[in-house]
């Protein structure tokens, strides 16, 4: 026992292993063996499943304690397939391996300020230079791609592999806007090999996980997760496939005669020919100017809608980088100088089951409140019943919770070395937490659902909520708090009674004043009028999200089309999916959801949103082939409404705002994209402008 606790222990493994006699070597080696075997393990997890059991930080401690121990026993190792002499992963079963043109390497990489200065220093001497510049950069939290293009034409696109060859998922990324299949400008080479990263934003995982309509139908835990799990989908969801964004950092196979000799000019020229770079990338040549960046990076990183993980230092000419050289496994010229992931203990107190809109029951896992990065935290969700499986929790479990750039916290893992004998074993409910209905498994005994349909009133206030939500009728002022009341009280059994809702009712529930009510009555008038999309994502079908909603308006443009359609029809949608068409069917052909919807109806002036319009109006729109990006809670959209709507009016939604962007659309409490605009003097569209502006074309 105590052994294990020096091994575990970051701070004494050195000491350990420098004082120990020779008589334990052969348990040294045995060591060495497992631990090569166990990160082996968790690589496999990581890069080829998509679902890693251990955090980063316990990733790279692991790494850095090989690393050390195969240094000073390399007399008792033979073989050389340690995890710290390969690059990348083995490989994904099912997609076809090729070679890059050139290899792929990784990244060395700091944790701190002394290590970050010694790669500074060793660079500077070894180049012999009183003055190198860098190029610094985001280091998105994602994964490697590589782009090739022949004459301008993508041909290939491939995964890293495991740095010599990777997975060929060319079919899958010609589906993703941000990637060109075709480079446009002068000089463009014959030859080109493209690098960057493959990732996600954070508010789309959260809407994916919300709809769940990603093919596999599986929660994501991180935006990590999500992109790898996109990327690699067999059967192709186009729609879907709009969620990933690609930022291209850097370059294979580079010919010569374009004659730019720096980093971040043929990183420009890449931008010019059609591929999105970072517009953080800053040359920057004095170790305190870099530190400054990392701290100022660190510190807006909440703020950012994707995931990073560090920050990358490049040495910018690629004379110096090729006098330095690479080792066969990362550049001498360049470093990723890493956050340090927040991280912490907290005891597991119980579990407490939720019941979504659709009947699902989520377990969620109530603790210790602990603090991270800003924010307390009291409970974590668990998704499903496989995930207290897969963790092994019980309840009085200490677990590590992290909160990275993710803003849902997660647990983790169990630390089983805390473990007490007073753990409780979590026993799965058999009824509704909420209607004590009975409780049943979905096929694919992922999702345990409640049978107590509309009933039940847990199930009944989430749907509510969901309907008054910015996704359905953005209804303002009605929120969960006031919804639950109004449930509770048997004000509102079902959707239609919002619409029956008067002043002395409203203004009769626990904290809520007269301007609110008034408030509320005007917006549920207001939401009279709502167009068929909108309408339809408010139902809260299962698996019918705003972008489905969309599809499906689109192709029907009535209600009454929709309702007199065949499944053939629905399944035959491009970007519907089989499960999804089944779902919306089985539930227009219920008579009690009819019933609803035909009284809806009634109280609703529900119009078709996708008015065809002619091409000569369609190029007058001020968003034509616009870039525009978008910063803050809007009002009146939700994130994918707004983005449906640029690209209806052929415009381009950004993640960030670099020197092309043409308008930043504002909302309520812009953030740091907002500050950039400013500093750039991009074009400012308030969000009740953009109303006004879209309004003449839509
Ligand atoms: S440069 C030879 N730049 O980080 C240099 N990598 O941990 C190769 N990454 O495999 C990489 N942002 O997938 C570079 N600005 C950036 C990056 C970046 C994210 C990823 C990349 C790489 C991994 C290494």
């Amino acid at each position: 026992m105590l052994l294990k606790v020096i091994l575990c222990n970051k701070v004494s493994f050195k000491w350990f292993f420098d004082s120990i006699n020779w008589y334990c070597m052969i348990f040294i080696k045995n060591y060495i063996l497992k631990l090569q075997e166990k990160i082996r393990y968790y690589e496999y997890l990581y890069h080829s499943l998509g679902s890693p059991e251990i955090s980063d930080n316990r990733y790279d401690f692991l790494i850095k304690k090989l690393h050390y121990l195969e240094n000073k026993y390399k007399h008792l190792l033979t073989a050389n397939s340690s995890p710290t002499q390969m690059i990348g992963s083995p490989g994904i079963i099912g997609f076809k391996k090729h070679k890059h043109i050139t290899p792929m390497l990784s990244l060395n990489h700091v944790f701190n300020y002394s290590d970050f200065l010694n790669f500074y220093k060793n660079i500077k001497i070894s180049l012999k230079e009183k003055k190198v510049f860098f190029c610094c950069e985001l280091k998105i939290d994602g994964l490697a791609l590589n782009l090739v293009y022949r004459k301008g034409i993508l041909i290939q696109a491939m995964t890293r592999g495991d740095g010599i060859a990777g997975e060929d998922v060319t079919d899958n990324v010609r589906v993703i806007s941000s990637i060109p299949n075709k480079l446009n400008g002068i000089n463009i080479p014959k030859k080109l090999e493209v690098r960057g990263e493959i990732f996600m934003l954070k508010n789309d995982l959260m809407r994916l996980n919300g709809s769940v309509m990603n093919n596999c139908k599986k929660i994501f835990s991180n935006t990590r997760n999500a992109a790898s799990g996109l990327l690699r989908q067999k059967n192709l969801n186009n729609v879907a496939m709009q969620n990933l964004m690609f930022c291209c950092y850097g370059y294979g196979y580079y010919p010569r005669y374009t004659n730019l000799f720096s980093h971040y000019d043929r990183l420009k020229q890449l931008n010019l020919w059609g591929l999105p770079i970072s517009g953080y990338n800053s040359i920057l040549h004095s170790s305190y100017d870099i530190l400054c960046f990392y701290k100022k990076i660190n510190s807006m990183r909440q703020f950012l809608n994707f995931n990073i993980d560090g920050i990358v230092i490049k040495v910018n000419s690629i004379i110096l980088q090729n006098k330095l050289g690479c080792t066969n496994k990362a550049p001498r010229w360049a470093m990723a100088f890493k956050f340090v992931d927040q991280e912490k203990l907290s005891k597991v107190i119980g579990i407490m089951y939720c019941v979504g809109r659709t009947g699902a029951i989520t377990p969620v896992a109530k603790i210790n409140p602990i603090f991270i990065s800003g924010v307390t935290i009291k409970k974590v969700s668990l998704y499903n019943f496989n995930e207290i499986k897969k963790l092994d929790l019980h309840i009085g479990d200490i677990v590590t919770i992290k909160r990275s750039g993710d803003v849902i916290p997660k647990i983790i893992s169990v630390v089983k070395d805390y473990r007490s004998k007073n753990i409780k074993k979590i026993v799965f409910p058999h009824l509704c937490p909420v209607c004590k209905s009975i409780l049943k498994l979905n096929t694919k005994y992922t999702k345990v659902y409640c049978t107590g349909g509309l009933k039940c009133k847990g199930r009944l206030k989430k749907l509510l909520y969901y309907f008054c939500s910015k996704n359905g009728l953005n209804i303002h002022g009605l929120g969960y708090k006031i919804i639950s009341q109004l449930v509770d009280r048997n004000y509102i059994k079902n959707f239609f009674d919002f619409f029956n809702l008067d002043f002395d009712l409203l203004s009769s529930l626990e904290d809520i004043g007269k301007k609110t009510t008034i408030n509320i009555i005007n917006s549920i008038n207001q939401s009279k009028n709502v167009i068929l999309s909108k309408f339809l994502c408010a139902l809260g079908i299962k698996e019918i999200g705003s972008i489905k909603s969309n599809i499906i308006a689109k192709h029907f443009l009535s209600l009454e089309n929709l309702m007199n359609t065949t499944l053939q029809e629905l399944v035959l949608l491009k970007g519907i999916g089989f499960s999804s068409a089944c779902s919306l069917f089985d539930f227009i052909n219920i008579k009690y959801n009819q019933d609803i919807i035909f009284n809806l109806s009634n109280s609703l002036n529900i119009s078709s949103n996708h008015v065809q319009y002619n091409n000569t109006v369609k190029k007058l729109n001020p968003f034509f082939k616009k870039k525009i990006v978008i910063s803050g809670t809007l009002n009146k959209f939700s994130r994918i409404e707004i983005k449906g709507i640029i690209s209806q009016l052929e415009g381009r939604v950004m993640s960030d705002v670099s020197k092309n962007t043409d308008y930043i659309v504002v909302g309520k409490n812009p953030g740091y994209k907002f500050v950039k605009s400013k500093i750039l003097k991009i074009k400012v569209i308030l969000e009740q402008d953009f109303l006004k502006i879209i309004q003449d074309f839509l």
